[in-house]
C-alpha cells in the first residue's frame, strides 16, 4: 500500500513540476516576444508557479529517495539511473536559485532578471526532458 501511494505522490509531482515549466514557460515567452513586463498579477502567478516547482522538487525527491530504497535496497540500479537522480539534483539546484533570485528581486522591488529567467526555463525544460527519458530507459 505505501509503495502505491509514493509512486502516486511521485507521479503527482511529476504532473505538477511539467505543469510548471509548460504554464509558467508559455506565459513569459508571450510577454518577452511582445517586449514587456507582466503585471503585478500575471508576476503574482509566476512566482507561485515557481514556489509549486520546488515543491513538487522536493516531493519528487522524497519519494523518489523512499522507493529506491524500498523497490531496490539503494541507488545503485543502473546506468541510466544514476543519470537521472543527477538531472533530478540539477533541477532541484536550479529551482532553488530562481525562486532565491525571484525573491531577492521582490525585496528590491525590481522585476527578475529576464536573461536569468530565459536561461533558467530552458535548463529547466531540458532537464526534466533528461529525467523522463532516464527514468524511462532505467526502468524499461
Ligand atoms: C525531476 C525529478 C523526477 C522525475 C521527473 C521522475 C520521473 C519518474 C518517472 C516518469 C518514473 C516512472 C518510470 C517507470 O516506472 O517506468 C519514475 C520512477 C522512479 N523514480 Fe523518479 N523522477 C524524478 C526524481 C526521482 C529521484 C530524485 C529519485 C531518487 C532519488 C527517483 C526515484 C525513482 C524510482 C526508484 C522509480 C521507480 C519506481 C518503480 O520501480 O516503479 N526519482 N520517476
Amino acid at each position: 500500500m505505501s509503495l502505491i501511494l509514493l509512486k502516486f505522490f511521485h507521479y503527482l509531482a511529476i504532473v505538477f513540476s511539467g505543469g510548471v515549466l509548460v504554464g509558467g514557460g508559455l506565459i513569459q515567452s508571450v510577454y518577452t516576444k511582445a517586449n514587456k513586463i507582466p503585471d503585478l498579477n500575471v508576476a503574482r502567478v509566476l512566482k507561485l508557479l515557481g514556489y509549486l516547482g520546488l515543491v513538487a522538487i522536493i516531493v519528487l525527491w522524497i519519494t523518489g529517495i523512499l522507493l529506491s530504497n524500498f523497490i531496490y535496497g539503494g541507488f545503485s540500479i543502473n546506468s541510466a539511473f544514476t543519470l537521472k537522480i543527477i538531472a533530478a539534483g540539477l533541477l532541484l539546484g536550479l529551482s532553488a536559485f530562481i525562486n532565491l533570485h525571484v525573491y531577492n528581486s521582490n525585496n528590491k522591488q525590481l522585476p527578475p532578471n529576464k536573461k536569468i529567467m530565459k536561461i533558467g526555463m530552458m535548463l529547466g525544460r531540458f532537464l526534466i526532458i533528461t529525467v523522463l527519458i532516464s527514468a524511462a530507459i532505467a526502468f524499461n
